[in-house]
């Protein structure tokens, strides 16, 4: 007799292309193996039940981002799930909010940090300055590049967006992962941005200022990053622009 434990997993399933399509929980009853994620489950779920699942995968290890979806009311990455962690084995999914539904939990987070960057200028703008590149790079002080990188660990997955008040009711906010990308730049050097330009970019309620402080995205994002008190460091920065 087997004593692995039964799970449900339940799937709120909807194709927007589909004129037939009708947004509806469909149940899925499996076996929990040892270690297994939420990855492997629904690759379990589309391989032996219901090949027509649509779900996003690439890297299966919390890098590329691709997998967040909502689970039981809290947006996470499912390749980084055990559900070991649900102990009545009941897991209800579905797809991040704020993000065009490509289809199922499926959705286009691309398309949104795509407009995001552009919107943020999430480049370095050096403003023409002349490289030379017959010189030695110029050096960074190891502690400012540690900073920088700190910040550039983000994955783009959108569960800061998912999470976020402000960005569910602002269709335009740039999010916390936004002004996070702000706060990058303006601490790097190379970046000839002064504090008025980046008011220019984000100085408004889509920006620094549409920020509620309910903390949502910084106890969500699975790269712990410091979300909240850097919009507080570039709020309390940009205020005094005039
Ligand atoms: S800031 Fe965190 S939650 Fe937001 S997109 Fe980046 S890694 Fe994901
Ligand atoms: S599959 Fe890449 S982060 Fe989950």
């Amino acid at each position: 007799m087997s004593d692995q434990r039964d799970i449900t997993i339940s799937v709120l399933k909807y194709n927007p292309r589909d004129s037939d399509s009708n947004p509806e929980f469909v149940d899925y009853h499996l076996k929990e193996t040892p270690g297994m994620t939420l990855f492997i489950a629904l690759s379990q779920i589309r391989q032996e039940m219901d090949p027509d699942l649509a779900f996003d995968f690439v890297c299966r290890a919390g890098i590329c981002g691709s997998c967040g979806m909502v689970v039981n009311g809290k947006p996470i990455l499912a390749c980084r799930t055990l559900i070991a962690n649900y102990p009545d084995g009941i897991l209800q999914l579905m797809p991040m909010p704020a993000f065009e539904l490509i289809k199922d939990l499926s959705v286009n987070t691309g398309k949104w940090m795509d407009a995001m960057s552009t919107r943020v200028e999430s480049w370095i703008v050096d403003n023409g300055t002349e490289i030379d590149i017959t010189k030695i790079e110029e050096r960074m002080e190891p502690k400012l590049a540690e900073e920088i990188f700190e910040l550039d660990r983000c994955i783009e997955c959108g569960i800061c967006v998912a999470s976020c008040a402000t960005a569910l009711m602002r269709p335009d906010f740039v999010g916390a992962v936004g002004l996070n990308r702000v706060a990058r730049f303006q601490i790097d050097p190379r970046d000839k941005r002064s504090d008025e330009d980046f008011y220019e970019l984000i100085g408004d309620d889509d920006g620094i200022f549409g920020c509620m402080s309910l903390l949502a995205c910084e106890d969500h994002c699975p790269k712990n990053l410091p979300l909240q008190s850097k919009i507080a460091y570039l709020r309390r920065k940009l205020v005094s622009v005039k």
